[in-house]
């Protein structure tokens, strides 16, 4: 049997869902998410240990540190949250790549969840507990050392996915069978310091300005906020040019294995060069700052676009398309999905205007547009609830 048919022999024999192009783009696009949101994480926490550490005797940094150190666990929260998304359609039609991937590396898979819990849960105990005077910064450190390992459990995950061309060597190396799971299998070091530390600075560097942008209508302490913005500039610019040092590295060293090297290495170069130039021209950061946050959302959909691409190279060597992966229109679960994703986007639409207006201003006043929308969207969600109760009954007494 060929890789290429056994791949096709361990996709879902059901079929996808929907329309699998369609299930790709969504993948891409909720990955941008859940890149920004953990990238901000790992960057927050690593400024809030710097600031702790080594600033500890200036005021800027403390209340800089200060506020980085509750941004971090908001962001893993969210980094979680938008990981499902793409983890929903990885499975749906990458399922060969990924079932196999998960159980190669079985141990780590498993040991993901407590990674998570242990990394999170100390975040939470630095903001809550240590942030306020500087103590407990080793929970911090702690923290982003977890946090980190899950994003290279992540990647290990992901390289061994895009190899099935090795996965019988890796479960029987020497003719023995390996069920253990532990062995990190396949990995590419300049591609994770691309993802994962480069970006953490950069994403660090957008939020910055943001934040600073945000509090000015509430504080009176302009120069914090100016030095806030600036410093976010600072690093952006610094770093936007060793991202592309690493991108040549990643393109160097990954894309020769695929036959992908000028494809990843042209577009990884161009957002580079095109971000140093943006952090240069960048006069007023503090004005410029939802901008700049635009500006990197759209340069992370970039690399997920790259990252899809050589996937796609990589699969296409086994005859392997995600554009012939057999689908069936399963209208039940297209209309709970679709349903379910209007009253969420309703609902965590309303908390983020809530929490935005609660502390964008002295005031902190709602607007009563947004309280309509609250009311709309509560009595959506209990319409929701009725819809699932009224499913579950009708399963229970008809579908026995
Ligand atoms: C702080 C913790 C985490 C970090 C730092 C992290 C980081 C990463 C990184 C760097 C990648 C890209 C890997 C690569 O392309 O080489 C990735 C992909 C991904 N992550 Fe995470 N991640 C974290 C937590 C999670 C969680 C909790 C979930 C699920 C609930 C998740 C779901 C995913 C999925 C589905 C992908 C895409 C896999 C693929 O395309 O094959 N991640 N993550």
């Amino acid at each position: 049997m060929t890789v290429g048919e056994m791949l096709k022999m361990m996709r879902d024999p059901l079929g996808a869902p929907f329309f699998p192009p369609a299930l790709q783009v969504l993948l891409v696009v909720t990955w941008v998410l859940h890149i920004f949101f953990v990238t901000t994480a790992l960057g927050s926490s690593a400024l809030s240990i710097f600031a702790f550490t080594f600033r500890r005797t200036s005021e800027s940094w403390l209340q800089l540190g200060r506020i980085a150190a509750r941004l971090s666990p908001n962001s893993v929260g969210l980094g979680i949250v938008t990981g499902i998304a793409p983890l929903l359609f990885v499975q749906t039609i990458y399922d060969p790549l990924w079932y196999a991937a998960n159980t190669l590396s079985g141990f780590w898979s498993a040991m993901f969840i407590f990674i998570m819990m242990g990394g999170y849960s100390l975040a939470y105990v630095f903001y809550l507990k240590g942030s306020k005077d500087g103590r407990l910064v080793f929970t911090a450190a702690l923290s982003f050392v977890l946090l980190f390992f899950a994003g290279w459990v992540m990647h290990v995950l992901h390289s061994v996915s895009i190899r099935p061309d090795q996965w019988l060597r890796w479960y029987m190396p020497d003719g023995v069978i390996d069920t253990r799971g532990v062995t990190f299998h396949a990995y590419n070091i300049p591609r994770l310091v691309f993802l994962l530390p480069l970006q953490a600075a950069l994403s660090l560097s957008a939020v910055v300005m943001f934040a600073a942008w945000y509090m000015r209508k509430r504080s009176d302490d302009h120069a914090f906020l100016e030095w806030t913005a600036g410093l976010g500039r600072k690093l952006g610019l610094v770093v936007s040019p060793i991202y592309g040092v690493a991108g040549l590295a990643w393109a160097l060293t990954e894309g020769p294995e695929f036959g992908v090297t000028a494809l990843i290495a042209v577009p990884v170069l161009g957002l580079s060069a095109a971000l140093t130039g943006y952090f240069l021209a960048l006069k007023r950061p503090i004005d410029k700052a939802p901008l700049s946050l635009a500006v990197w959302l759209a340069a992370l959909l970039g690399v997920a676009v790259i990252r899809e691409a050589i996937r796609v190279a990589s699969m296409a060597r086994f005859g392997y398309s995600v554009a012939d992966y057999p689908y069936r229109m399963d209208w039940g679960s297209i209309l709970v999905f679709g349903g379910t994703t209007i009253v969420g986007v309703m609902v965590v639409l309303y908390l983020v205007l809530v929490l935005y207006q609660a502390n964008a201003s002295k005031e902190g006043t709602i607007s009563p547009r947004v309280e309509r929308l609250g009311k709309i969207a509560t009595g959506m969600l209990g319409a929701w609830f009725g819809f699932f109760f009224l499913v579950g009954i009708y399963t229970v007494l008809f579908l026995r």
